[in-house]
């Protein structure tokens, strides 16, 4: 066994082990310690990555033990993405773009705000051979993850962007605030979802509801209408295939879960807290998918 590496997995913590973090709430389910802790182990980095229950309250301070405690950084998950914004003293032209960090840490003495969720979800697209420059694509919601993933297709050279969402004020305000027409980015509602003549005409289709999930079915939508070789991506991920990827899988089009975005986001950030290149297959078969 190397330095710092350990049978279970995880690392050996010691006087001299650095910490990195990820702060939530709540935080119980996190993938992420499990993803990064076999990446150190795997190369035999001194670092333990461990989860934090924040609050709004406690955000500041929190973000601030990279300082009083030398902590390495933080991931940030809901529903502090945006918040962290600005409690930082720089942030990336992307995590300003999309209003949303997801990855904190040092850098000249200074704390950084990025967002690697957006290119971690280019990142999984072409780890399944999918290339967004000048596709065709619909995504389905308009929260917060719809906005990384609308900012990523913009800037990836998508052809038509159509947001399908609920409330059409929100899917607006996300497609004006991204670029709007000009960024070849439209809204619908989401009858648009068993419309055989738009569906014929995709070929990535990006669901960032969490319809379903739950329990229930999800929403009224004809995986059928795609062409065969249609790209059917969710962002969320379960035990089992989701809602909207059962409906995928049924009308047998290709699928990529949520850990795959999870676990590109994840190497992205891996890099900037430890300036090494991210084990992504290490890290993707200790969340339990194939490495791609
Ligand atoms: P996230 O940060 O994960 O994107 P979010 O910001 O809460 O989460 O966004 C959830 C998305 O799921 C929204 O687009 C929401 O639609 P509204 O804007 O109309 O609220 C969508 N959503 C949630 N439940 C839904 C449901 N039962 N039917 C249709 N859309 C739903």
């Amino acid at each position: 066994m190397s330095e710092g590496k350990s049978d279970t997995g995880t690392a050996r913590v010691s006087g001299t082990t650095r910490v990195v973090g990820i702060l939530g709430e709540p935080i119980n389910h996190t993938l992420s310690p499990r993803m990064h802790n076999a990446a150190f182990a795997e190369l035999g980095l001194d670092y333990v990555y461990v989860p934090f229950r924040a609050t709004k309250q406690t955000l500041r301070e929190a973000i601030k033990s990279i300082r009083t405690m030398g902590v390495v950084g933080f991931n940030v998950t809901v529903p502090f993405k945006e918040d962290c914004l600005r409690l930082l003293e720089r942030t990336s032209d992307t995590a300003r773009a999309i209003g949303a960090v997801n990855t904190i840490y040092l850098s000249d003495g200074r704390l950084v705000g990025e967002n690697t969720d957006a290119p971690g979800f280019h990142q999984a697209l072409l780890a399944h051979g999918f290339r967004p420059r000048g596709k065709r694509v619909l995504v389905i919601g308009a929260g917060g993850s719809a906005r990384a993933v609308v900012h990523s297709l913009v800037a990836t050279g998508a052809a038509d962007i159509v947001i399908a969402n609920r409330t059409a004020a929100k899917a607006r305000k996300l497609a004006r605030q991204l670029g709007g027409e000009a960024a070849n980015i439209r809204t619908a509602d989401l009858e648009i979802l068993d419309d055989f003549d738009f569906l014929a005409t995709r070929q990535l289709v990006v669901n960032s509801t969490s319809v379903g999930l739950g329990g229930g079915a999800f929403l009224d939508y004809d995986a059928d209408s795609t062409p065969d070789d249609c790209v059917h991506f969710d962002l969320a991920y379960a035990e089992g295939p989701t809602p909207f990827l059962k409906l995928a899988e049924k009308a047998e089009r290709p699928t990529i879960d949520g850990r795959h975005m999870l676990v590109h986001q994840g190497a992205l950030a891996f890099k900037l807290f430890t300036g090494r290149k991210a084990p992504v297959e290490v890290m993707a078969k200790a969340i339990g998918i194939a490495s791609r």
